[in-house]
């Protein structure tokens, strides 16, 4: 199978500041890769540059094999309606002034798309009262302008999208309603996701695959079931360490693994292995020479001497 979106050697810098230091990764078309790290560790850069918010440093992007950076504009035109984003926050990212209605019709009257009939379709799509899109942002629970956000993101009916945080801001309750209906549309569709998060447990259930991000690196990529099981990388341990495990049998082995210190900034980041400052299995190489993302069996990769 072709990928939908590669990333190769892809490198974002702010001024010195490394926001993403050279990933790369591909997406197959249905599958979910989740993406997984702490605060400031590069996720939504990432995110950002696949939709072409933002323009690489260094490295190219390719959308079903063909590089973002070198389509006419006709592609490009094609290309930004098959790739769309859901954001974090549905509340700051839907416009208050704006009716639901509207909100949703946006995208549609961007690419010269039907909207007659079309905005019914999506409210249904997504669980929401095709009645209720003469009302605005605020007359909507958290849940529900979630709901509008993704409605407004398949409104042009795109193939790709990118969930950057997608139920972070979300009570707990409705985190799991949201979920269900994100892998719904993804069956319904035959959608692909990148699923952004802070949190492996959210990860799980939606992706295929899991990429664990540290400092603007991909420190470990596996199978899902293969990376909760077998994590290979000391940071991807002390990630699965520090969240409860529903399985008893994995429960009853693990210890919590509590790295010291903090991450360390992008602007500053260490010699060597990114995470070389907080690994409990650090080694006099680890300051000196970075590792690369190496394959060590089907389908997992990870960045360590120790393998
Ligand atoms: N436009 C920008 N200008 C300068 N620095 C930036 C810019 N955007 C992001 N950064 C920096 O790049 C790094 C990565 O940021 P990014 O937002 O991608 O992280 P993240 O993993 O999404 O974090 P979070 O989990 O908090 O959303 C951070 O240090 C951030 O401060
Ligand atoms: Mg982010």
């Amino acid at each position: 199978m072709k990928p939908v979106i590669q990333l190769k050697n892809i490198k974002k810098y702010y001024d010195g500041l490394k926001a993403v230091d050279d990933i790369s990764f591909e997406i197959f078309p249905g599958e979910t890769l989740g993406l997984v790290g702490e605060s400031g560790s590069g996720k939504t850069t990432t995110g950002k540059l696949i939709l072409s918010l933002e323009k690489p440093t260094a490295g190219d992007i390719l959308y079903k094999e063909q590089s973002i950076f070198a389509m006419n504009p006709r592609e490009a035109f094609a290309w930004r309606r098959d790739v769309q984003i859901i954001f974090q926050d549905p509340y700051a990212s839907l416009n208050p002034r704006m009716t639901a209605g509207d909100i949703i019709a946006e995208p549609l009257k961007i690419h010269h798309l039907p909207v007659s009939g079309r905005v019914e379709e999506l409210l249904h799509l997504v669980g929401l009262n095709p009645e209720h899109q003469g009302r605005f942002p605020h007359e909507f629970s958290g849940g529900q302008r979630q709901r509008i956000g993704i409605a407004r993101a398949l409104a042009a009916s795109p193939s790709f999208i990118v969930c950057d945080e997608a139920i972070s801001a979300l009570d707990v309750s409705v985190q799991a309603q949201i979920l269900n209906l994100l892998k719904q549309l993804q069956e319904q569709l035959g959608l692909t996701y990148l699923f952004i998060a802070h949190d492996l447990r959210v990860v799980k259930y939606l992706s295929k695959r899991v990429a664990v991000m540290y400092l603007g690196t991909i420190v470990e990529m596996a199978p899902s079931e293969e990376l909760y099981s077998h994590p290979l990388h000391p940071y991807t341990e002390a990630l699965l360490s520090a969240i409860l495990i529903p399985d008893p049998a994995l429960e009853k082995n693990r210890s919590r693994i509590v790295l010291k210190g903090d991450i360390p900034s992008p602007l500053h980041p260490p010699k060597g292995c990114v995470f070389c400052t907080r690994c409990p299995k650090v080694m006099p190489k680890c300051h000196v020479e970075r590792p690369p993302l190496k394959q060590i069996g089907d389908g997992h990769f990870v960045a360590c001497h120790l393998y």
